[in-house]
């Protein structure tokens, strides 16, 4: 992307968050909030299935209230107002919505997501619903195309199965979280051909880009999940492309 293109999507962003025209969403194209990082040839493809994007939520909203799905990551990943959070793969933004609340005038929600269309609508949403502290962003699956040292949280929910090239994916998150963030991934422990990730693989993929495991947690709930959180690799710690290594997993 050429510099100008960059201002023009920053400016396009900023307008579709904030401005009074915000009812315009449509007449904006929601894009790109950063340059692209490596080409997704640069790594190896993943060695297991690929869940298919299917929809752009979860069971439904109601079910997800009953046990406080979203006020259970703001405690679990210490989300505070003022903090700016990335809500990657927001679909049809379940907790989009919830955690700009906690977050405040002083705080910023990113939602990401690689469907135009979920953004689309979601803008719908985040205007009619007057979320002033909300911006979008259109993401690739092999890159999130976020904005250097943004985000103090990045919260991948019931999304990690379906991205198609998480190495590279992972690799070019890593340079939007700044120092000390954490990588919230909540999944189903099952395998990615059931929209799920077994923990193990999850553990493997991460690793293998230079992400560290800091915390596990059981979500309450029936079907809830797991809360894996990782500490990102800094530039010096992530693994060069071509030294990253697919894992193995018996899901094929
Ligand atoms: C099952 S929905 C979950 C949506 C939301 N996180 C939730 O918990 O309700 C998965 C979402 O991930 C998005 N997605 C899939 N691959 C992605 C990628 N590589 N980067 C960003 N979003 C992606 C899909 O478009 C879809 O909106």
């Amino acid at each position: 992307m050429r510099p100008s293109s960059v201002i023009a999507a920053l400016i396009a962003t900023a307008l579709l968050t904030f401005a009074p025209g915000v009812g315009r969403v449509h007449a904006i194209e929601i894009t790109y909030l950063a340059p692209p990082g490596e080409p997704a040839r640069a790594f190896p493809k993943p060695e297991r299935p690929v869940a298919e994007i299917v929809s752009p939520s979860r069971s439904t909203e109601r079910q997800r209230d009953a046990f406080d799905e979203s006020g259970q990551l703001a405690r679990l990943l210490a989300i505070r107002p003022g903090m700016t959070v990335g809500d990657i793969g927001a679909g049809s933004g379940y907790h989009t919505v919830r955690l700009s609340r906690l977050l405040g005038g002083g705080g910023r929600m990113i939602a990401q997501d690689v469907t135009q269309e979920y953004l689309n609508q979601l803008a719908e949403r985040i205007k009619r619903l007057k979320l002033s502290n909300v911006g979008l962003a259109l993401g690739e699956p092999h890159d999130p195309r976020l904005p250097a040292a943004s985000l103090d949280v990045a919260i991948l929910v019931h999304m990690y199965h379906e991205v198609a090239q998480p190495y590279a994916f992972l690799y070019n998150l890593a340079p939007a979280l700044k120092s000390g963030a954490r990588v919230g991934i909540v999944d189903l422990d099952r395998p990615t051909s059931q929209h799920g990730t077994p923990l193990e693989l999850l553990r493997c993929e991460l690793a293998a880009v230079g992400y560290r495991q800091i915390a596990l947690h059981q979500l309450a709930g029936d079907d809830a999940g797991y809360l894996a959180v990782f500490s990102p690799p800094t530039h010096a710690e992530r693994k060069r492309p071509r030294d990253i290594v697919a894992c193995k997993t018996a899901d094929r």
